[in-house]
């Protein structure tokens, strides 16, 4: 199958109006991704060659975005929402370049499966000229339905044209279609639009190869490869599917997730091995966790990683640029951006840590603070190894403490302290001898005399 060439069709022309959005439908995201991307990515898997992209509402938006995930795709205008076998023959100067297989998928159809793109691209190289992606549904309102004879796909009647007979079927059309490369341009080419809705269909090329004597058939998918997103209850539902597999992959590959419906990952989270995941935690985007991690409750993760036998947690937070290492210890109330904490260090509670490296085995004291920021700038605060952090201190970057260096808690520390030296950043304390009683007696009179 790797020798024939093929060009994938991703029709993405949809205004969306349902989403009820100023962003265009195929750029609404399932796992921190474009549902765009979940499908290129799909036909990546799958092979699938070069990919041309027909857009129409907000397409400079889309093919901008389209660069991230797909870059080198070709795309193309649908200036005229006319219907899906228009858009098919707005991507004509592609095709015509000559491919052995014509792939079309819908950019709103998120959970389209590799073995489904297998298949249908399987069914050309055994010998058919267009194979449909059927699948069944008892509840097929809205649906093409796939007309068989036999082994023979003879047509694809839409809901709208079709007779109360037919309107009982429950195979139905999927979207996603491979259409022989020598043929394609005169099957789109004979598409009419004389039907319900005045739209020149793809789908009329099941009857159109079929009167040419071409061999169609349908192959059958799960119902999720079929499922279009028209609104933001169905992209909640296909992320709550697309979370469920692969919370199930995860747990599969040795991950162990205490509580596997209440774990949210991305499409790019990395974990390894022998990790545990408590309840309630949450990965964006740009997440790699190794071997032998604990990943507490409650904790947020994007952009970062963590390296083996690391524990992140309960209720932290890690934000772009935050590199965990190898049996590092970020604790409860934490946040860390943009700043390396070296093995072994400790950042056990309350710690804000911004644009730092903490060093191997330093320890930060409860609600030491990175002051990273002067309303202008970032500036840089540099933990190194061994240094020790006493609790509610400031570090106002940039600064650095020396290895092995002390700073007393409740500092406020503006100067660098040199390695192995004692830092005290705060007022003296001063204890006056029964003082104390003498100011209790005074104020207890004073409120007797007011009565
Ligand atoms: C289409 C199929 C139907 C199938 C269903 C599966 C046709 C005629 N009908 O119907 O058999 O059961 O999908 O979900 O193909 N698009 C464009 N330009 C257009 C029209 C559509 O780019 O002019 C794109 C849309 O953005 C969408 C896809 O094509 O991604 C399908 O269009 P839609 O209008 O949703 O087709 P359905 O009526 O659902
Ligand atoms: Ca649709």
């Amino acid at each position: 199958m790797s020798e024939r060439t093929c060009l994938s069709v991703i029709l993405a022309a949809g205004e969306g109006t349902r989403m009820k959005s100023a962003t265009p439908k195929v750029l609404h995201k399932i796992a921190g991704l474009e549902m765009l991307g979940h499908v290129t990515r799909a036909l990546d898997a799958a092979g699938a060659g070069d990919k041309a992209l027909v857009v129409g509402h907000g397409a400079e938006a889309v093919s901008r975005a389209a660069e991230a995930f797909a870059p080198g795709a070709e795309t193309f205008i649908q200036s005229e929402r006319l219907g899906t076998g228009h858009a098919v023959s707005a991507a004509r100067a592609a095709i015509a370049r000559g491919y052995d297989d014509i792939l079309v998928t819908f950019g709103d159809t998120p959970l389209i499966s590799l073995e489904a793109l297998q298949g249908l691209r399987a069914g050309l190289s055994e010998g058919a000229d267009v194979v449909v992606m059927g699948f069944r549904t008892e509840r097929p309102t809205g649906y093409g339905r796939l007309i068989e004879n036999g082994k023979a796909l003879i047509a694809i009647r839409e809901e709208k044209d079709c007779t109360d007979e037919e309107r009982r079927i429950t195979f139905c059309n999927g979207g996603a279609m491979a259409i022989g490369g020598s043929r394609v341009l005169e099957l789109l080419d004979s598409i009419g639009n004389d039907n319900a809705k005045g739209e020149y269909y793809l789908t009329d090329i099941v009857e159109i190869a079929t009167a040419k004597g071409l061999k169609v058939r349908a192959i059958e998918a799960d119902y999720e490869s079929a499922l279009g997103i028209n609104n933001r209850a169905e992209l909640a539902a296909a992320e709550s599917i697309w979370q469920q597999r692969r919370r199930n992959a995860v747990m599969l590959d040795g991950v162990t997730l205490v509580a596997p419906e209440t774990v949210y990952f991305s499409h790019d989270t990395v974990i390894g091995r022998d990790t545990v995941i408590e309840p309630n935690v949450f990965f964006g985007p740009g997440v790699t966790v190794g071997e032998n991690v604990t990943i507490r409750a409650n904790s947020h993760l994007e952009e970062a990683r963590v390296d083996a036998g690391a524990s992140v947690g309960p209720f932290a937070r890690l934000r772009p640029g935050a590199e965990i290492m190898d049996g590092a210890k970020v604790g409860n109330f934490v946040e860390i951006k943009k700043a390396r904490v070296e093995p072994g260090a400790k950042i056990p509670h309350l710690s804000y840590v911004g644009d730092a490296r903490i060093g191997a085995n330093a320890n930060l004291g409860a609600g030491t603070i990175t002051c990273n920021y002067d309303g202008f700038s970032k500036h840089f605060t540099d933990v190194e190894p061994g240094a020790f952090v006493g609790s509610n201190t400031s570090l106002v970057a940039p600064i650095r403490i020396g290895a092995g260096a002390y700073v007393a808690s409740g500092s406020v520390v503006t100067e660098s302290v040199p390695a192995d030296a004692l830092a005290f950043g705060r007022a003296r304390q001063s204890n006056r001898e029964g003082l104390g009683k003498r100011l209790r007696d005074r104020l207890a009179a004073l409120k007797a005399k007011r009565g």
